[in-house]
């Protein structure tokens, strides 16, 4: 499968080649196939979504017989020994990481990492004020907090997912910027709306049709918009 241009740049200084590499929240895989094609010796791919999982195997593993283990478990709980994978990868996991998942999820990482291990962590900074995209995300971090009592989406700035790692022994090493503008395409904005459309579903009374309808137009104004940041930080735990 191809690997994205954000993958490749965010993998292009770091030292894969033959080491055993986790990719943490695998959604379609993408960390998995550069983490692969640039010479990992096998990639250990998390998510906790069935989904996800399946499609890891059928995209990614069918091209890399034996070379990659899809775990459809939680990030919270990681089912790998301690010190035992030299690369991690959490590429665009954090924005769907909650606040209350952040520290133990960023401690299970640290515990399966190595000594000397290398981590990178992309995703997107806070979007600025007036981005209309921000507007449907704030509809689906409301329709998901009523039907679920979770939010969608957090964008982290990168200081704070720097020092959520600095503060568990990692050593930063440099930042990158991956994209900007964001290109939030048609599609992008058509599977946001979706997730609201299901999470509205879900909600009794009134709000779920505040919730579509807002949505409904909202998709029309945006069509598609550029705005934004997405970064790569690096790290490596001492030897
Ligand atoms: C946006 S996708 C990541 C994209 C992927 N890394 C790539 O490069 O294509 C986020 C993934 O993290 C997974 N995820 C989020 N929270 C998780 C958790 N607590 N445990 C396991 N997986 C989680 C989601 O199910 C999804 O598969």
């Amino acid at each position: 499968m191809d690997v994205p241009a954000t993958v490749r740049t965010a993998l292009a200084d770091r030292p894969v080649e033959g080491r055993r590499c986790l990719e943490a929240g695998a959604g379609a895989g993408n960390a998995a196939a550069g983490l692969l094609d640039a010479g990992a010796a096998d990639v250990l791919a998390v998510t906790n979504d069935r989904e996800h999982a399946r499609t890891v195997r059928e995209r990614v593993g069918t091209d890399h017989p034996g070379r990659v283990g899809v775990f459809e478990a939680d990030l919270r709980s990681i089912p790998l020994p301690d010190d035992s994978v030299a690369v991690v990868t959490a590429h665009a996991l954090f924005n769907v990481v909650p606040t209350t998942d952040l520290d133990v999820i960023a401690s299970e990482i640290t515990r399966v990492a190595a000594p000397g291990a290398h981590l990178l962590v992309d995703d997107y900074a806070p979007l600025p004020d007036g981005a209309s995209i921000r507007d449907l995300f704030a509809l689906e971090n409301a329709a998901r907090e009523l039907a679920d009592a979770r939010p969608a989406l957090t964008f982290y700035p990168g200081g704070v997912l720097r020092g959520v790692f600095e503060t568990r022994g990692w050593e930063f090493d440099r930042r990158k910027t991956l994209l900007d503008p964001v290109p939030w395409t048609e599609s992008h904005v058509t599977a946001h709306a979706d997730t609201v459309r299901d999470a509205a579903a879900r909600i009794d009374g009134d709000l779920r049709n505040v919730l579509v309808n807002r949505t409904d137009s909202l998709v029309t104004e945006i069509g598609s918009e550029s705005v934004g940041e997405m970064y790569s930080l690096a790290f490596q735990l001492p030897e």
